[in-house]
């Protein structure tokens, strides 16, 4: 007879799921009303305008796609790309690749510009590519690259793109909460992100933000969006404001119970003071693993707080360690993937598990594991360097950021 499952209580420290807040868990646990139950309509309309807020942006076109972050990134290039298209993907990492075969799967060309596992995007690539190929009509890139913790610099693709008339889709499951994004100051005409990362929520849904240039070239495409779930055209007629709600699916209404609690979260904290609190355990878990002698892959300009990717060192085993890691103190962290594969460690501090306590046991646990697989290192250097860092405060940390 199949039992009730109960996983366990882990810290989760990987490329994400991130811990989810209790606020969030205890929000799904209420009871399920209609999806066109007028509360529910007016919940979903707060969704909307809280999402607005995450994204600093007005777009009437912004809500979340009842599907994980892979949906919101389809949804993008189902909408936006053509039969016959050519789309400039940038790739420097996993996600860019699942970009191209977006692309292709549309009927249009991709044009790849390639950047090295762990570096940002090269803007001068990207220039480069549109001058080969005048015939482009949109650019695609991923902020935060979270199969190797490189951020790339959104504000300036997103401005060459423009300048060579294509419209810019933007990569920010891994950004959006932990790290500076703004959709309406920098242009960007489609964006999506996930649940499961810097918001503190469950995995599943797709929040995303559309322009009114995005919106006028779905309005005026020629082909039908060959993905019926996802026509943006169908969606807007469920999500869309004032306008009668016409049924469009059964949305996962306890999900959005959950993404409505996480998004009130991070109003009352304030999405600066987010991105600060990202930056400032960053930098105390950066401090600490250096005092250990590790050393990151990412270059300090372009490392995300919330993605730390960690070299593993000369002669420890790298899955013995993330295995005692869960099996000894319950903590989820990532293995690289791709040509990383057994070269790096993915630590992420992401939405509420970015928090001081889970930076000193995290320390603390891995000083024990590798100081037990025969590592050298000095006990305690790694808590008093992460201590130094919390007792300087915020104020000394920009200091030092800004030179
Ligand atoms: C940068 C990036 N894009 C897309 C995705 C896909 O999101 P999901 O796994 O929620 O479908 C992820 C997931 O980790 C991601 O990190």
């Amino acid at each position: 007879m199949p039992q009730s499952f109960h996983p366990p209580q882990r810290t989760l420290l990987g490329p994400g799921p991130s811990d989810v807040s209790p606020r969030v868990l205890e929000a799904m646990a209420r009871p399920t009303i209609g999806h066109l139950d007028p509360l529910f309509v007016d919940m979903m309309d707060e969704v909307k305008s809280m999402l607005q807020y995450a994204f600093r942006t007005q777009n009437a076109l912004t809500l979340p796609v009842s599907a994980p972050g892979s949906a919101g990134m389809e949804t993008a290039f189902v909408n936006l790309v053509e039969p016959g298209d050519t789309v400039i993907v940038c790739q420097n990492g996993v996600f860019g690749g699942r970009m191209k075969e977006n692309v292709e799967r549309c009927g249009a060309t991709p044009v790849m510009v390639e950047d090295e596992w762990g570096k940002p995007v090269d803007p001068d690539k990207l220039e480069d590519a549109l001058k080969a190929h005048p015939e482009a009509r949109t650019v695609a890139f991923v902020q935060a690259e979270t199969s190797t913790g490189a951020e790339s610099d959104t504000r300036a693709l997103v401005e060459i793109a423009h300048r060579n008339d294509c419209l810019a889709i933007v990569d920010a499951v891994t950004a959006l909460g932990g790290t500076p994004i703004e959709v309406d100051a920098w242009g960007i005409d489609a964006v999506y992100s996930g649940s499961q990362k810097c918001l503190s929520c469950t995995p599943g849904l797709s929040p995303v933000s559309f322009s009114d240039a995005a919106v006028e070239r779905i309005r005026n495409r020629t082909h039908k969006v060959q993905s019926w779930f996802l026509d943006l055209n169908l969606v807007m007629g469920y999500w869309g404001k004032g306008a009668k709600r016409a049924y469009h699916h059964t949305a996962p209404i306890n999900a959005l119970y959950g993404l409505h609690e996480s998004l009130v979260m991070l109003q009352e904290e304030g999405i600066e003071n987010a991105w600060a609190r990202h930056q400032r355990n960053h930098a105390a878990l950066r401090d600490g693993l250096e005092a250990m002698g590790l050393s990151f892959l990412v270059a300090s300009e372009y490392r995300l707080p919330q993605l730390n990717a960690v070299r593993v060192p000369e002669g420890v085993d790298e899955a013995a360690v993330r295995n005692a890691l869960l099996d000894d103190y319950s903590i989820e962290i990532g293995a690289g993937l791709g040509p990383l594969a057994g070269q790096i460690w993915r630590i992420g501090l992401m939405g509420h598990a970015s928090n001081m306590r889970n930076v000193y046991m995290l320390l603390a646990a891995m000083e024990n594991i590798l100081a037990g697989q025969g590592y050298a290192l000095e006990r305690g250097a790694a808590l008093s360097a992460a201590q130094k860092v919390y007792a300087a405060g915020d104020e000394d940390l920009k200091a030092a950021a800004n030179g």
